[in-house]
């Protein structure tokens, strides 16, 4: 073993973005506290309503475009550089939909669970990016129908994205890290306890204890802006 991880391996949840003013899902008063996933993060939702749909998450990709990364993603991004420049390798893997770890300079991020800022057509699968508001009328750039479009987002229901290579990374790292995440969401809240079972050290990186704070070897609780960089830094990285 390094006197340094080589490999580390982060989740990061809602709760990296939250001191950038995006919301968090399960918090007093988040996104589900607010409005209904079943009607709104659902194929079967955008079936009944696509325009309901569209609307609400035209207004989530408004404020992601509208908020700046915030001090945990930029350590994030410093930290993937640093790991590199030596050799070694961060990989971030996001639950998150915004765009704030690339706009912080992370150059490799997984979205697990798609992007807000593209659009996919339902009816040949391209992937477009998506700038301004979506609606139903839109043609698909690639194959010209209307009507099929909707956010490249995983919707409940649906199967996350990049789950080979995010099972690969998780096999070589050195040590297991989540920001910002409830451990409510599976696969994804599975990730730990995957790592523990490899004999990977694991650190939650939270406000508070998530649902599987029992799962981690360690802790640091706090804002992820303070919480974060603090332990990476303890890390010597
Ligand atoms: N710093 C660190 N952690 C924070 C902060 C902060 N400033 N603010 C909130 N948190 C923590 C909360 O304590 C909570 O544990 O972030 C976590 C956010 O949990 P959720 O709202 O459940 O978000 P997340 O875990 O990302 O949800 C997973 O659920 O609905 C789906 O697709 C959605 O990707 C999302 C998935
Ligand atoms: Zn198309």
């Amino acid at each position: 073993m390094t006197d340094h991880p080589r490999t580390i391996f982060v989740l990061t949840g809602a709760g990296v973005s939250a001191e950038s003013g995006l919301g968090t899902f399960r918090d007093r008063g988040g996104i589900w506290a607010r409005f209904d996933p079943m009607r709104l993060a659902t194929p079967e939702a955008y079936a009944a309503d696509p325009d309901t749909v569209l609307d609400f998450y035209d207004h989530r990709r408004r404020g992601a475009v509208a908020a700046e990364p915030n001090a945990a993603h930029v350590a994030l991004a410093q930290t993937e550089a640093r790991l590199a420049a030596r050799g070694g390798r961060l990989f971030l893997c996001t639950q998150n939909v915004d765009d704030l770890h690339e706009r912080a300079g992370s150059q490799a991020v997984t979205h697990m669970h798609g992007e807000l800022l593209k659009a996919r057509c339902c009816a040949c699968d391209a992937v477009t990016p998506w700038r301004a508001d979506l609606s139903r009328a839109d043609r698909c750039p690639a194959c010209g129908v209307s009507g099929r479009m909707r956010p490249d987002v995983v919707w409940f229901g649906e199967m996350p994205m990049h789950l080979d290579a995010i099972e690969a990374a998780l096999a070589w790292a050195d040590l297991f890290v989540a920001v910002g995440t409830s451990g409510a969401v599976y696969p994804a809240a599975g990730y730990v306890r995957q790592a523990r079972a490899l004999g990977i050290p694991t650190c939650e990186v939270n406000l508070e204890p998530s649902d599987n704070a029992d799962a981690f070897d360690e802790a640091r609780y706090g804002p992820a802006s303070a919480a974060l960089p603090r332990y990476l830094a303890e890390l010597g990285l």
